[in-house]
C-alpha cells in the first residue's frame, strides 16, 4: 500500500526536498548523501569513464558525478523527473526506461550508481535490477549502491515510522535482508558494505569480476 503523504511528497517537489533534507542529516546534510556513491569509487575509476545512475530521479546524485567530469547516463521510468533532471543537468544523457530492463549493450559501463532506489524494488525485481548491473558493467566495472538498512535500536522507530509514512513496502521488506551476501550470490566480488547514519543507511561497493 502506498500512503498518502509519499503520493503527496511525490507530486509536490518542496515536500520531497524537505523529507530528503531532514533524513540526510544523520550523513551530514543533503550535498553529503548527494555525493556518498563517487566519493566511493572516485580514487577506482579512470577520469571521464562511462557511468550509469541508475534510477536517477530527477538527477540530484548524478550532478556530483557530472560534476567532477564523468560520462552520465540517467535512467529512470518517470519521463518528468528525467524532464527535471536534464533541465537542472544539460550533460546528463536521459534514458526512459525500466531498471529491470535496461535498454543499454552488455558492458557499457564502468561503473553503475544505484542511490536510494533499490528499497522501491520487490524482492525479485531487486535480484533481476541486480543480475542486469552485472550485465552492464564492463570486466573490473564498479556498483555502488545507497539504501536504506535496518537501523540501531535507537534509531528503530524513526526509521519505522519514516517508512510507514514515505515508502512502500518493499523498504521495508528489504530491511530484512542481507544486500552484501545477496551480491556475493549473483557473482560480485570485492564486495564492502559501510554502514552510516546509525546504521540506516548503507553504502555497499561491488565488482564484475
Ligand atoms: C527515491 S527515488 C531516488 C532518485 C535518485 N536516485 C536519488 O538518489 O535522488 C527512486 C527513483 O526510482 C525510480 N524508479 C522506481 N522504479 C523504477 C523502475 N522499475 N525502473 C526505473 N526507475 C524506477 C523512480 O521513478 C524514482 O525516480
Amino acid at each position: 500500500m502506498t500512503s498518502f503523504l509519499r503520493l503527496l511528497a511525490y507530486r509536490n517537489r518542496w515536500i520531497y526536498d524537505s523529507v530528503t533534507a531532514v533524513s540526510s542529516l544523520a550523513v551530514g546534510g543533503v550535498q553529503r548523501l548527494r555525493g556518498l556513491g563517487l566519493e566511493a569509487l572516485k580514487e577506482r575509476l579512470e577520469p571521464g569513464a562511462a557511468v550509469l545512475d541508475l534510477c536517477c530521479g530527477s538527477g540530484e546524485a548524478a550532478a556530483p558525478w557530472i560534476d567532477a567530469g564523468y560520462a552520465i547516463t540517467g535512467l529512470d521510468l518517470s519521463p518528468r523527473a528525467l524532464d527535471l533532471a536534464v533541465q537542472r543537468y544539460p550533460l546528463m544523457q536521459r534514458v526512459e526506461g525500466l531498471a529491470e530492463d535496461p535498454p543499454f549493450a552488455d558492458q557499457s559501463f564502468a561503473a553503475i550508481q544505484l542511490s536510494v532506489a533499490l528499497h522501491e524494488f520487490p524482492r525479485t525485481e531487486r535480484e533481476q535490477v541486480l543480475k542486469g548491473t552485472l550485465r552492464l558493467l564492463k570486466p573490473g566495472g564498479w556498483l555502488v549502491l545507497i539504501d536504506l538498512h535496518m537501523a540501531n535500536p535507537l534509531m528503530r522507530f524513526p526509521q519505522r515510522l519514516f517508512c510507514a509514512l514515505f515508502e512502500t513496502e518493499t523498504a521495508t521488506a528489504m530491511l530484512e535482508d542481507n544486500l552484501p551476501a545477496q551480491l556475493s550470490a549473483l557473482g560480485f566480488t570485492d564486495v564492502e558494505q559501510q554502514l552510516l547514519a546509525g546504521k540506516a543507511l548503507q553504502r555497499i561497493i561491488a565488482r564484475r569480476p
